[in-house]
């Protein structure tokens, strides 16, 4: 029986379009549904729209729509909008669908059966934007710390979900089971949230405020809260609790978030689980957030990026490489189009396009197109050989840890070697003085573009599909099983080789425009060019020793530091859970000066520290001996 894989992505609320956040955790479900397929695994990829709550009545309202209207229109634009990026979901749920409306009831019923959901009167703090009600303590100065705006005092009558009873079972399934939620830093940050008593969840809305949502099955003057409705899509959108493909896929289910939705997915969600006698699921895994211009999109700062409106310009292949190649897994990433053409000329066009385009010109040039017989390996093609082995090996390891920058650097690796070979080996010397080693020569090449164009599929489908046309194989795309390509030598063309026209032409902005080669596209100007000299020397970058650290009452995040750069300076830093007041006490950095000045948690900073991040956490710069504070640093 073939090993299963389940993945799922939040389902999308209707409020907003579709923008690259979203395209973003969609394109990781994708390419880890095709990476398992590689894998030989039977798959199941589930996606959707999330349609209830106050959020979406406000919406439909400020449209001047009904619910049913607005939320149709809009879940239609992400439903359009998957196949235009690629994505392989085998199912499309909604949580208006009567089948989800359906479970949602049976499991609401099932957990009150149990004994798990009372009724009580309640008063607390509720954000409308988070549709929950908020403890003081994760209140940023009294207000909610997603929507910075103060929470509304509620008082009413309402149901509760025991999720206090699960708490201790929780925390001994986490700490029994490290990489039920991944990066450790998610699973760290749940146990954190853990530490305190857990509240049990308020369950339903009255009607008499809300009527958008799921009535109970045992009281229809109330609709259920939309977490609730929303969380069980993973189980109905595959046909709990008696269809099949629940009890084939649903041992195998690994869910993408980001980071904005831990606390539903960590927490509410393996309790609603444990009570309702459903298995817990087996991963958790945790995604950062795209920011531009080092804030988080909005609509009302107008820097949503929309997902299309890239891939008409670069293309999908491009800026699916783009998202998975720069964003480490976890971690935040900054999003620019300078970013994205960056990569597209060097890792693209330069490496990959290049290998292909050279080496199919040489198949063509020297064997009109046919596989030549290898004669002899010598050391350089088992060098080639072995690498280009052991790289599916690590590319594995790293997949299945989601390291997706890591696992195409590995195959960046290999295309790197290639072109290196082809350099040293000097194919064109080769044709006019050694026939048997030419072919020796070429051999090798295309055995390892199969490899690499079987490694970036999951990534890259099109480009991937091309290669392997090109290389004149049988077999394309899902067809492979990395078993095929670890049989060095196994899947032989079936027909010519040819070549097609260059597979990422270069961007050149219209700006360097002079020549029109067939190789490059031109983009609408854009500055991609280097800074000046005299651009970076406008950075005051000086030495400081810190005096003084401080928490920041109520922020999560930011440490007030008073830094000696020969004068005093207040600077805040996010630097919380890295270091400690202590840690930081005495330590020299390195501040830019010459920041305007900003308001953060109501301090007022004068300059930025210095930090490096990566998958260990944050690390400051520091000078490697003592210096004088206010010294330049050039
Ligand atoms: O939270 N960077 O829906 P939502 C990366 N309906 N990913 C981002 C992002 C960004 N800047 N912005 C959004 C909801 N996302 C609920 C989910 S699930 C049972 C219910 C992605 O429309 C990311 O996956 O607000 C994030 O978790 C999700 O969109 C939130 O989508």
């Amino acid at each position: 029986m073939s090993k299963k894989f389940y993945v799922t992505t939040p389902i999308y609320y209707v409020n907003a379009e579709p923008h690259i956040g979203h395209a973003y955790s969609t394109i990781v479900a994708d390419v880890l549904n095709r990476f398992y397929k590689l894998c030989g695994s039977e798959t199941f990829f589930l996606t959707g729209t999330d349609e209830h709550g106050d959020k979406i009545a406000a919406a439909a309202e400020k449209g001047g729509q009904t619910p049913k209207e607005y939320v149709d229109r809009i879940s239609s634009l992400f439903r359009a909008l998957w196949p235009k990026l690629n994505i392989t979901n085998n199912y499309f749920i909604r949580t208006t669908d009567p089948d989800h409306e359906e479970t949602v009831r049976l499991i609401l019923q099932k957990v009150k059966d149990n004994g798990d959901i009372y009724f009580s009167e309640y008063e607390g703090l509720y954000c409308f934007g988070c549709e929950r009600f908020f403890t003081e303590r994760e209140l940023a100065d009294g207000k909610c710390p997603d929507h910075g705006t103060a929470p509304e005092v509620i008082k009413e009558s309402n149901y509760f979900f025991r999720m206090s009873k699960y708490q201790d079972w929780l925390i001994d399934y986490i700490r029994k089971n490290p990489d039920f939620i991944r990066p450790e830093r998610y699973k760290n940050e749940v146990l954190a949230f853990l530490r305190e008593p857990l509240e049990d969840l308020c369950i339903s809305r009255p009607k008499s405020r809300l009527k958008w949502g799921i009535t109970l099955p045992f009281d229809e003057n109330f609709v259920t809260y939309v977490w609730f409705d929303a969380l069980i899509n993973y189980v109905s959108g595959i046909g709990y609790p008696d269809g099949e493909r629940f009890k084939k896929f649903w041992p195998a289910v690994q869910h993408v978030i980001a980071k904005d939705i831990l606390k539903p997915h960590g927490i509410y969600w393996p309790c609603m689980l444990k009570s309702a006698g459903i298995e817990p699921y087996q991963h958790l895994n945790v995604h950062g957030y795209w920011n531009v211009n080092e804030g988080k999109m909005s609509k009302s700062i107008g820097n949503v990026v929309r997902p299309l409106e890239l891939v008409d310009i670069y293309g999908l292949d491009a800026f699916r490489y783009f998202l998975l190649r720069d964003m480490v897994f976890g971690l935040d990433s900054g999003f620019s189009e300078e970013g994205l053409i960056a990569r597209i000329n060097a890792d693209l066009a330069n490496d990959l396009g290049n290998l292909v385009s050279r080496s199919l010109t040489m198949v063509l040039k020297y064997y009109e197109g046919a596989l030549p017989e290898p004669g002899p390996p010598e050391h350089e093609d088992r060098v080639l050989k072995t690498e280009a082995l052991d790289i599916i090996d690590r590319y594995e390891v790293f997949m299945k840890e989601l390291a997706f920058h890591k696992a195409l650097m590995a195959v960046w690796e290999v295309i790197g070697k290639v072109n290196k070979y082809i350099d040293t080996m000097s194919p064109w010397v080769l044709a006019k003085s050694d026939r048997e080693r030419l072919g020796t020569v070429i051999y090798h090449i295309t055995e390892t573009l199969k490899i690499v164009s079987t490694l970036i599929w999951p990534f890259m489908p099109e480009s991937a599909e091309k290669i392997q046309d090109q290389l004149g194989l049988a077999k394309k795309g899902k067809d492979f099983r990395l078993e095929d390509i670890r049989a060095w030598g196994k899947e032989k063309p079936v027909r010519p080789m040819t070549k097609a026209p260059a597979l990422f032409p270069r961007i050149v902005s219209k700006k360097q425009d002079g020549s029109s080669k067939e190789e490059e596209k031109k983009v609408p100007e854009k500055d991609v060019s280097l800074i000046s000299f005299e651009e970076f020397q406008k950075l005051d970058l000086r030495i400081g020793t810190v005096k003084k650290a401080e928490a920041i009452p109520g922020s999560k995040k930011l440490i007030k530091l008073t830094v000696d750069i020969g004068e005093e300076r207040t600077v805040v830093a996010g630097l919380v859970g890295h270091y400690t007041e202590q840690d930081l006490t005495g330590k020299q950095v390195v501040l830019v000066t010459n920041l305007e000045p900003v308001k953060l948690m109501g301090v007022e900073s004068h300059g930025m520290v210095l930090a490096a991040e990566d998958e260990s956490g944050v690390h400051i710069l520091m000078p490697d001996a003592d210096t004088m504070p206010g010294s330049k640093v050039r």
